[in-house]
């Protein structure tokens, strides 16, 4: 049984154990793309040898999260929201080692992020705190280890413009929106448990809003501190 140990909750009536088993299965799902997106990026060469090497070490620490969560879902393991089906389409769509960084270090890990942070600070007493807390130490250098090979990107691929990235950017976000939202919620939940709740009740609780918004201001963040990171580079390439 999961332990619980707050009134904050994001789904209302859903029982404590469906939400914590809905949020880390979309942990995981989001641990299995971030591995499948770091081979297809090795793959398409790196013009660095620290970025080939630092990618490779996250490579390692994506299986073990995956090997983590998938160990406290086990088989009660869910359909995901469908945000990783959605981003993995426009991830293989891009053409470029930088906007496939962008979307993955600058976005993807921010929401990572997000989530980690929400269940460490309510789920303190529930069966994933070691594990998200490890995960946390790791996303958070994830988030920004490649900025010292920027140079050796532009020198590699050329330019990208801020189109370009603001481009990904809203089409990422899109994606989170679109599969975070009540009906889809609901729709995946055990259906004896959410026989009662309504999406809009999802839509409008306190906390779904506050997760919401902190998700979001830590993806803007890590996408931000890409950007300039990358423009500040360009100007001495
Ligand atoms: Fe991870
Ligand atoms: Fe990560």
């Amino acid at each position: 049984m999961v332990k619980f140990n707050s009134a904050t909750r994001l789904f209302g009536k859903v029982s404590a154990e469906s939400e914590w088993r809905f949020l880390v299965n979309e942990t995981l799902a989001g641990e299995k793309l971030i591995v499948g997106f770091l081979k297809d990026i090795l793959a398409m060469g790196i013009p660095s040898k620290f970025l080939n090497e630092s990618l490779k070490k996250q490579v390692d620490e994506e299986i073990e999260h995956v090997r983590m969560y998938h160990k406290l879902v086990g088989a009660d393991k869910l359909r995901s929201s469908g945000y990783d089906i959605h981003l993995k389409k426009v991830v293989q769509d891009l053409n470029s080692v930088t906007l496939k960084l962008f979307a993955l270090q600058g976005m993807l890990e921010g929401m990572a992020l997000g989530a980690l942070d929400y269940r460490i600070l309510n789920w303190n007493e529930g069966p994933s705190f070691n594990v998200d807390s490890i995960a946390k130490l790791e996303e958070s250098e994830h988030v920004g280890f490649s900025y010292s090979s920027f140079s050796d990107l532009i020198r590699f691929e050329g330019r990208i413009s801020m189109c370009e990235f603001k481009r990904v950017q809203k089409q990422v976000n899109k994606i989170f929106s679109t599969a975070f939202n009540g009906a889809v919620i609901v729709d995946l939940l055990d259906p004896l448990d959410s026989f009662e709740i309504e999406a809009q009740a999802i839509e409008d609780s306190v906390a779904m809003k506050s997760f919401r918004r902190n998700s979001a201001k830590i993806v803007l963040s890590a996408a931000n501190a890409f950007i300039d990171n990358y423009f500040l580079a360009a100007e001495n390439v």
